[in-house]
Formats: structure tokens, C-alpha cells, sequence
């Protein structure tokens, strides 16, 4: 290479022959690394399963559930827990993240807060959600953060009872199921007002 190669400038005309491109010539090439011919993509990836462009998967029916449980309950699944069981399985499953008890990490928010809500204040599900039965449907379907879904929903009854019990909203041993976890009355419920509040609108 004694001569100013094109390759050097991206001023200088680029070489004109086939023969000089870089891409054809491995002297060419090694002297610099531009200009060079674009790395051609990737194939896309397989699709997991028709349609989802190969991302995600499929919701399963837990999933569906459990982003779908109500306020009134509806789609609760069988089964039962108290917080007495729960205490056990917060500390082996959730307190890494959310602190022992419940005041939360850098890994994890604060799960226990003061009852009643004060304006300013630190914000739980306990505290401020207006119905229970969602929050085990939270639990089932999204914790812990880093394994989710692997709760029985007897393990999320237990937990969503021991997250109530840590408000005073229940008893430590009052037992928590698709009957009794819709009638727990949430602390903040009355300040959710229903309908639409503004004067003008029937
Ligand atoms: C690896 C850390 C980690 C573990 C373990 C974990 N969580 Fe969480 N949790 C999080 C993070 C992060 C969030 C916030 C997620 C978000 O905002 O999308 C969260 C949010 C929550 C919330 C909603 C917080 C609120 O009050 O608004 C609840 C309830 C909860 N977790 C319960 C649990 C329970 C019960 C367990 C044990 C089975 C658990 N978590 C285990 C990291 C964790």
C-alpha cells in the first residue's frame, strides 16, 4: 500500500475498479475498517407461535385470570390462606425485595404503610386499593418480581391475607378465600367515589 489509498479519505473519490473495492480485496480491507460493505441482518427470529412476530408468548388462562379478578371477586380461583401461613412464605418468597416487614429495599417498594392513607403519603395496596381481591390477583399473577407465577393460590391467598393482616384490616388468622377476600372492606374504599363526580355530566 505505498500509494494514498482511496480508503484512507473519505474525501478521495472511493476506488473505482472492482478489483480495489474492500470487500473484494483482503489488503484493501485490512488497512482500514471503512468504507466496508454493511454487515447483512440477521434472519428475524422464529416466531414463538403464529402471529407474535417472535416475541412473548401466549397468555395463558393464569395469566388471563389473573390480571381479570375483580373487585368482586369474580375469577378467584379455589383455595385458601390466612396470614399466619403467609408469614412463613413472605419471608422465604418476598422479603428479600420488600424488607422483612414489608418497608420495602432498593429492590423491591414498600408493601406496609399506615392506616388510613394520608394525602403525601406512603401509597400500598392496603392502604389505598378500594377492593382486596385484586391484590391477590396481582400477587398470583406478577410476583415474586424475578419468578412469577410460581405461587399455588393457596401460597397467594396466604400472602394477600398476611399483606391485609400487616394494615389491621383482618385477623392473623381469619382465613381468606373466593368468599372472604371480596368482603374484606378496604380502609381507603369510600374515598373512590363511583360514577363520574363531575356536576355537569349526567
Ligand atoms: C426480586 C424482587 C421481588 C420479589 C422477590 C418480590 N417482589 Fe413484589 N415487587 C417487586 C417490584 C420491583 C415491584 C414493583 C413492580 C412494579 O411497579 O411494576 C413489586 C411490587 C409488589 C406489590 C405491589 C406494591 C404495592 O403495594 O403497590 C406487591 C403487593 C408485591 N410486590 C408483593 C410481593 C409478594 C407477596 C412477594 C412474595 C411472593 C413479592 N412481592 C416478591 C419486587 C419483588
Amino acid at each position: 500500500m505505498g500509494v494514498a489509498s482511496p480508503i484512507l479519505s473519505p474525501v478521495v473519490k472511493p476506488a473505482a475498479s472492482p478489483g480495489a473495492s474492500p470487500a473484494a480485496s483482503p489488503a484493501a480491507a485490512a488497512a482500514s475498517p471503512s468504507p466496508r460493505p454493511l454487515n447483512t441482518p440477521a434472519p428475524a427470529p422464529k416466531p414463538l407461535a403464529a402471529g407474535i412476530e417472535g416475541l412473548g408468548r401466549p397468555a395463558t388462562s393464569q395469566d388471563i385470570v389473573a390480571f381479570a379478578i375483580r373487585g368482586d371477586g369474580q375469577g378467584l380461583p379455589p383455595g385458601s390462606g390466612s396470614a399466619a401461613e403467609g408469614t412463613p412464605i413472605y419471608a422465604g418468597k418476598c422479603a428479600s425485595c420488600h424488607g422483612d416487614a414489608g418497608q420495602g429495599t432498593p429492590n423491591g417498594p414498600q408493601l406496609v404503610a399506615p392506616v388510613p392513607w394520608q394525602v403525601g403519603g406512603p401509597i400500598t395496596m392496603g392502604n389505598f386499593a378500594p377492593y382486596a381481591a385484586p391484590i391477590f390477583g396481582y400477587i398470583w399473577g406478577s410476583m415474586p418480581y424475578d419468578n412469577p407465577q410460581t405461587l399455588s393460590p393457596n401460597e397467594a391467598y396466604a400472602l394477600t391475607a398476611w399483606i391485609l393482616w400487616q394494615h389491621k384490616i383482618i385477623g392473623e388468622n381469619d382465613r381468606m378465600d373466593a368468599t372472604s377476600l371480596p368482603q374484606v372492606k378496604m380502609p381507603n374504599h369510600d374515598n373512590f367515589r363511583q360514577g363520574d363526580p363531575r356536576p355537569d355530566v349526567p
